[in-house]
């Protein structure tokens, strides 16, 4: 058993296509306008990764510059997590191809599906690892390469998904001011309200199949959710770490629509100058979304170090979970 009994992250990273496809490149897809897109979600452009690319490639960049951003060689670390429900494949993990890419020799490599959930997840997974001892210097990362399940004749779903990855790595702390606290949550009584029917063991991708492989979703229920849900884990996590809103210093929700984050932040009584926001430049990046704003948040100084982020998200499942760091 590890002395350490706390983790913390050492490192962030992330790494986008560099396609952009913005909200006037959609008026000329579908039936839709660059006022409606922006008026009901908040989202101006997203990146596109190219036809056939995998997220193991951007999952990669990402997990590089979270090393170099701590200190850390590849061969320290002995524990990958990606969340991801868009892999390069339906088997092996892409985890395991990420490991294979950063040469790393000794590590436990699994993907995660927890749909947008899958970092927060993940994170809240190698905190206990660690804390156990059982694991050392984790990765963890979340990416999507969702444009491959969009249905692009379909303007309810796409025009608010994107690609991308984020990473962080953990490693131990000799003290709870790294990871405060972690809480996860689902209820699969929903699954059918956000989902991917296709490609799996019930629908097997036979020719009449095929239609199935895209994202359906309820919107309007996936939106009630996401706010009820987010606003809860957010308290769970305030409450096992003794702390309140105001403790926070800044606030990365899931970047999905701009109406869910502001009524989340009204909810908890948080200012919007302490509310990170992305989701113009980047859409729904799913599992990649808190990793790529946690890293972008670090690099344009907006979180500094010692300062308390609180991260929450919420996803297909439903799945939801949060997370209160000191970085
Ligand atoms: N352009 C123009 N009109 C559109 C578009 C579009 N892209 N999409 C839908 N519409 C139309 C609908 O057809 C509907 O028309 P109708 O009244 O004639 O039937 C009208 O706009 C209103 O549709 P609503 O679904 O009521 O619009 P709403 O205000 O709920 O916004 C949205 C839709 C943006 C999808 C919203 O419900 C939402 O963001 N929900 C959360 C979904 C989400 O974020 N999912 C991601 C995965 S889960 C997560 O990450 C949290």
């Amino acid at each position: 058993m590890n002395a350490d009994l706390y983790s913390m992250i050492l490192g962030t990273g992330h790494a986008v296509p560099e396609r952009i496809l913005t909200n006037s490149d959609l008026e000329k897809m579908v039936d839709t306008t660059d006022q409606w897109i922006f008026e009901r979600t908040g989202i101006r452009q997203r990146h596109i990764a190219p036809q056939g690319t995998g997220i193991s490639q951007y999952a990669t960049q990402a997990a590089k510059q979270a090393l170099e951003d701590a200190g850390l060689d590849s061969q320290d670390i002995d524990l990958i997590i990606l969340g991801t429900v868009t892999g390069d494949y339906k088997f092996p993990a892409t985890a395991c191809l990420i490991q294979q890419n950063l040469g790393i020799e000794h590590a436990a490599a699994f993907d995660l599906s927890a749909a947008c959930s899958g970092f927060l997840y993940g994170l809240s997974l190698a905190d206990s690892l660690i804390a156990t001892g059982k694991h050392c210097n984790a990765l963890v990362i979340g990416g999507e390469v969702l444009t491959s399940m969009v249905d692009w004749t379909d303007r309810n779903t796409c025009t608010l998904f994107g690609d991308g990855a984020g990473a962080v790595v953990v490693g131990p702390a000799r003290d709870a001011s790294g990871i405060l606290a972690t809480h996860m949550a689902s209820d699969g009584r929903y699954h059918h309200l956000l989902i991917n029917p296709g490609c799996g063991s019930i629908n097997p991708p036979t020719p009449e199949n095929l239609h199935l492989h895209a994202i359906q979703m309820e919107g309007r229920e996936v939106f009630r959710h996401a706010v009820i849900t987010m606003t809860d884990a957010l308290g769970k996590v305030l409450e096992k770490a003794g702390m309140s809103i105001e403790d926070v210093d800044l606030l990365i929700p899931h970047q999905a629509n701009l109406r869910i984050i502001q009524a989340i932040g009204k909810k908890v009584g948080i200012d919007e100058k302490r509310i990170y926001v992305n989701v113009d430049r980047f859409g729904n990046t799913s599992a990649a979304s808190i990793p790529i704003a946690l890293d972008e948040a670090r690099r344009n100084g907006k979180l500094k170090k010692g300062d308390v982020a609180a991260m929450v998200t919420f996803g297909a499942g439903f799945t939801w979970a949060a997370g209160l760091v000191r970085m």
